[in-house]
């Protein structure tokens, strides 16, 4: 299987998907990012222009990713810009607050809508393009709060658990046509997502850590990762607790 070369990132002024991108540009790759704040991207867009060689192409396109029927326009865009695509990443995503989620049933299914539904589609959207173009890869960000529904986030938890769930049948079902899937999950990275936390422990990673490990196990064909990789013992051990103990644990 080929490399990566000519990369789409959906939700590219994630801090993330920024320090992936970054990377893959100085990886050689071509990179057509894709962010919903126009100012933000135009910015993410400068910078890997600047860190291109001369004949490598970056280009942006803005839009919402929750409006799932512009999915298709924003893949034929990047194909347009590009010359071909063959390695799609999912970057987008949103923490909300879980009281407000229980209060406020829309909102809960807003959430929803943005972590997995949009997630899945733009997925389902790769897979069917990349196998039709001979192959390539899909990388996809969850999070180790998917693992176990917890008390205190399970609104989130239950979208990234579905785009794993979802990400595991893709990658079985297109393991034989030559697409790979790569399934990331991170711990807490100190990101603007979590700029309301207490960012102190050995538990924190930098956006750079995380995307250093994205890149690695891009380029190795890797299918799922914890980032950084102590997580998977830590998940590990939490999935492990019994759930009469594991409910009565405020988590
Ligand atoms: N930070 C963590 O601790 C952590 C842990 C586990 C997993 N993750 C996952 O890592 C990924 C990247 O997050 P991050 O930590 O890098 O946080 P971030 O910097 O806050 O990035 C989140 C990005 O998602 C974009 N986004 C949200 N909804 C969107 C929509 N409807 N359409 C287009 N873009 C949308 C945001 O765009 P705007 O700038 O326009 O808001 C923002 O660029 C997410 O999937 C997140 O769930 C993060």
């Amino acid at each position: 299987m080929k490399s990566p070369h000519n990369v789409v990132v959906f939700g590219a002024t994630s801090a993330i998907a920024q320090a992936v991108a970054r990377r893959l540009v100085e990886h050689g790759c071509n990179l057509f990012a894709v962010g919903r704040n126009p100012e933000k991207l135009n910015a993410v867009v400068d910078d890997l222009r600047v860190r291109r060689g001369p004949n490598q192409l970056v280009a942006g396109r803005h839009a919402d990713l929750d409006r799932v029927e512009e999915h298709a326009a924003l893949f034929d865009a990047s194909v347009h810009a590009l010359g071909g695509v063959d390695t799609v990443i999912i970057a987008h995503g949103s923490l909300p607050d879980q009281l407000e989620c229980e209060v406020s049933i829309p909102l809960m299914l807003a959430q929803i809508h943005t972590n997995a539904i949009s997630a899945v589609a733009l997925a389902a959207a790769a897979a069917q393009r990349l196998q039709a173009g001979g192959g390539g890869q899909i990388v996809a960000i969850g999070s180790v709060a998917g693992d176990r529904g917890r008390q205190s986030n399970y609104v989130y938890g239950a979208a990234k658990g579905m785009l794993a769930l979802f990400l595991q049948g893709l990658r079985n079902s297109l393991d034989a046509r030559g697409v790979h899937v790569l399934t990331v999950k991170p711990g807490f990275v100190d990101t603007p997502m979590t700029a309301g936390f207490t960012k102190k422990g050995f538990l924190w990673a930098t956006p750079d850590r995380v995307a250093s490990d994205i890149v690695r196990a891009m380029f190795r064909r890797k299918d799922v990762i914890y980032t950084p990789g102590f997580w998977r013992w830590i998940m590990l051990c939490i999935n492990h607790v019994p759930e009469r103990i594991f409910k009565r644990m405020r988590l």
